[in-house]
Formats: structure tokens, C-alpha cells, sequence
């Protein structure tokens, strides 16, 4: 069954069909949303049919993607999604929320959520059949395309700014990327790679510009759409008093938009479907140093300016974030809203979700640190289901981790010095 019909521009609205355009639209410059035969998947598929998948990955989606099929079975690019929620009941109770859980994408193969993003761009790579695959990074993104790449046996170039993370960096090389570190910004090695792109002819994976990146990341939505039945059902087996209409509230950090916009798209899609009765409320996160998306969102209006980005959160320091206008719409079409965040809250959140056992990075602890301030201002109320993200691991940013906790003392080796020390 083909259920790709091509792509649909978030700006002007024109349809293309899947070969007559590869990233953004030709007019405007708009994303472009990929379109599915919803008729055909409604005809074809019930939930069930993905509930009795047995593929934990995102590959379980398959039905929903715009790919035949995905290369590279048993390989790390099979063990991409599939992440676990976590119940955070001490920081629950402590913000005064009833239920609150936590889906940490840190768990995904090269640890970060961008590894669905870079599964859906390697398959798709393989089916035009790209020799080369090339993206800008701020490290994750890139560090996912090499690992995937790597699973399958495919080219892929990464530009990165030359202050990623040195564990970022290390993950490139080791998978085996051809790395090219820029003397500038991520929005820097973000046009270089559009122009190195068209010059050597490679298939550009740029976050915010491939339409695949969102359907990737949308496999998230679909995975909390089914966790969410499941803790329905349990609801209901113990009687909970808890509402069962209470929405969902999902919290997540942003940088180009990209994440939340997929999210969204996911939502949409089982709205589409007729698999869910209305959309989760979506709120997102950025850092008060890198907070275009936040900016526009505020002034209620669909225009992004951009603006210098300085946070310690790498992953989401952005000057222009390429998918803006989608990530207004998913808080706006969704009731829910953007919050921006201090450097030192996000370094506390990074202790703070260290000490329930989630060890984040400065973005991935983003999302957490715009709850906390979420609570204290009412956002969101103490009966509302929260659900936060983490996004990635606190190992890709050992110099940043170490900024949230107090340095460990160096002691003698005598029982004497850890005596004094306690
Ligand atoms: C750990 C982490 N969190 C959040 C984000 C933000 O995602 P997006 O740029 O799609 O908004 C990124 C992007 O690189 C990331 O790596
Ligand atoms: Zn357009």
C-alpha cells in the first residue's frame, strides 16, 4: 500500500508530489509536512494492529511512516524510540502534581531523541539511494546520523560548530562520520551544509528542512498515545477517582522546533485516524539566551526573528530555528504555551532530575526546569497529567554537568580523612 502522497507546504499551503520536491517549498521556503492516504490507513488499520506489533522500536509504526520499508535489521538502526516513562513521584510530589513521568529519550542508541529523526532519514536516504548524507549538528543530530549511518553501512558527513561538546564530537568520529568542525555558530554549519549539500550532490538531513526529521520524530507522540491507553487501563482497573478525560500535559525543550513540531504532527496524525478524541496540550521550553520560537509565540504572531543565541544548553542554542512556525502552532493549536528558562534553573533541574535517577544534558533538563516554573506560576494545576521528556543524555556534556554539583573532595587514603570528610 503506498500511503506517501507527498508533501503539503506549512506556509502556503501547496501540494507536491513525493519526487517533485526533497526539502523545503520552492515558493516560500516553508517546511513542508509530509501527507499520508489517511482514507486508505483508516480502511486498512485499527490501533490494534499496531498494538499487537511486537517490535518495540519505532519501526512498530511502520503503517504510519512514509517509508516501504527500513534497512538494517538487528542493527542499532532497529533499537531507535521505544523509550521508557519513568514516574517521578518525590519531584511530583514536591511541585504538588498528582502524576508526573518523565520519557527519557537518553535511552535511544546514540542517546539522544534525534536518533528517530536520523532513522527515518537513513531509511528514506536508502530508498532514493543517496550515496551520501550530509547534516549541520550542534552535536546530537549529528552524532544520531552517524550512528545510524554507521548501523547500515551508509556515507555521512557531519558539520558541527567547533564548540560542540567534546563527548558530542567523540561520537561523530567514532561512528565513523566524515566530521568537519566550523569556525562559527550551528547556524553557520547550518547554510554551509545547505550549500555543501547542493554542491556535491548528498542528501541533506538538516533538522528543520528535511520533512522526513518530523515524521521521525513523530513516532514519540505515537509511543506516548500508546503508554497513555495503557495507564487509562490501569486507571480503570483501581478505580482511580482521577477524571479520565484530565488532558495530557507534554513538556519539551526547543531549539530549531523540530522536536515539537514532530510531536505534534504525531498527534495529528492519530487525530486523523480518529485513534485519539483531541490533542494533549504541548508545552514548549527554551532557553532564555536562545528563545526566538518563545519570542514569536509571545507576541502572538507566526514571524520568527532571530536573535544571538547564548545557553549553556548547546543542543538548543539556535539563532534561526528552522521549523519556527510550526512550533508556535504546536503550543498554539494544542492550548499550551511557551516558557523560557535561565541558565542556572537549568543547571538546578539537571541536579534535580540527577537525584530521580535521569541524568539529562543542559537541553534535555530544559523541559524539566519549564515545568518547575510552570507549577509555581499556575500553568499547569495539580490534577493535570504531566509528562516531561528528556531529550539526552547528561554523558554528552560532562563540563556542563559538573557546573549543576559540588566538585567531590580529593582525601588521603586513611580512614581518618573520610572521618573528618562526613
Ligand atoms: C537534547 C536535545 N534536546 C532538544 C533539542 C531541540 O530540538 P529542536 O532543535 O528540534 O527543537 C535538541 C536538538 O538538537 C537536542 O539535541
Ligand atoms: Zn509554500
Amino acid at each position: 500500500m503506498n500511503r506517501f502522497l507527498g508533501y503539503r507546504c506549512s506556509l502556503c499551503g501547496t501540494e507536491y508530489g513525493p519526487t517533485e520536491v526533497t526539502y523545503t517549498c520552492p515558493k516560500d521556503g516553508g517546511n513542508l509536512d509530509v501527507v499520508l492516504d489517511f482514507e486508505a490507513l483508516r480502511a486498512k488499520f485499527q490501533p490494534s494492529d499496531i498494538a499487537s506489533r511486537s517490535d518495540p522500536s519505532l519501526w512498530r509504526y511502520l503503517p504510519l511512516l512514509p517509508v516501504a520499508e527500513f534497512p538494517g535489521s538487528s542493527t542499532p538502526l532497529h533499537a531507535a524510540g521505544g523509550t521508557p516513562v519513568f514516574a517521578l513521584r518525590r519531584s511530583g510530589e514536591r511541585l504538588g502534581l498528582k502524576h508526573l513521568w518523565l520519557k527519557d529519550e537518553s535511552r535511544n542508541p546514540t542517546a539522544s531523541f534525534k536518533d528517530r529523526a536520523s532513522a527515518l532519514v537513513v531509511a528514506r536516504a536508502h530508498e532514493v539511494e543517496a550515496k551520501v548524507i550530509v547534516t549541520a549538528s550542534t552535536g546530537n543530530a549529528g552524532a544520531a546520523l552517524a550512528g545510524m549511518a554507521a548501523a547500515v553501512g551508509q556515507k555521512a558527513v557531519v558539520l558541527a560548530p567547533k564548540t560542540a561538546p567534546p563527548a558530542k564530537v567523540a561520537q561523530l568520529l567514532v561512528f565513523g562520520a566524515t566530521v568537519v568542525l566550523v569556525d562559527g555558530t550551528y547556524d553557520d554549519a547550518f547554510d554551509l551544509t545547505l550549500k555543501a549539500a547542493q554542491e556535491f550532490g548528498w542528501y541533506c538531513r538538516n533538522t528543520g528542512y528535511n520533512p522526513f526529521t518530523a515524521e521521525g520524530k513523530k513516532t514519540a507522540a505515537f509511543e506516548i498515545w500508546e503508554w497513555w491507553i495503557e495507564v487509562h487501563r490501569e486507571w480503570h482497573e483501581k478505580d482511580s477517582p482521577l477524571d479520565d478525560h484530565s488532558p495530557l500535559t507534554i513538556f519539551v525543550s526547543v531549539g530549531d522546533g523540530n522536536i515539537i513540531s514532530g510531536i505534534h504532527k504525531g498527534f495529528k496524525d492519530l487525530l486523523r485516524l480518529g485513534w485519539i478524541p483531541n490533542l494533549p496540550r504541548i508545552i514548549g521550553v527554551q532557553a532564555e539566551g536562545s528563545a526566538a520560537i518563545a519570542n514569536a509565540f509571545n507576541a502572538n504572531t507566526e514571524k520568527i526573528t532571530p536573535v544571538s543565541a547564548t545557553t549553556l544548553a548547546d543542543s538548543i542554542s539556535v539563532d534561526l530555528p528552522r521549523d519556527g512556525v510550526r512550533a508556535v502552532r504546536a503550543a498554539r493549536e494544542t492550548k499550551g504555551t511557551y516558557i523560557t528558562i535561565p541558565d542556572s534553573e537549568i543547571l538546578r533541574a539537571i541536579a534535580e532530575l540527577g537525584r530521580m535517577g535521569v541524568f539529562a544534558e543542559p537541553a534535555g533538563a530544559t523541559a524539566y526546569a519549564g515545568l518547575v516554573k510552570a507549577t509555581a506560576s499556575g500553568v499547569v494545576g495539580s490534577d493535570g497529567p504531566v509528562l516531561v521528556l528528556n531529550t539526552g543524555s547528561g554523558l554528552k556534556d560532562v563540563k556542563a554537568a559538573m557546573q549543576a554539583v559540588v566538585e567531590a573532595p580529593i582525601i588521603e587514603p586513611t580512614l581518618e580523612a573520610v572521618k573528618k570528610i562526613l
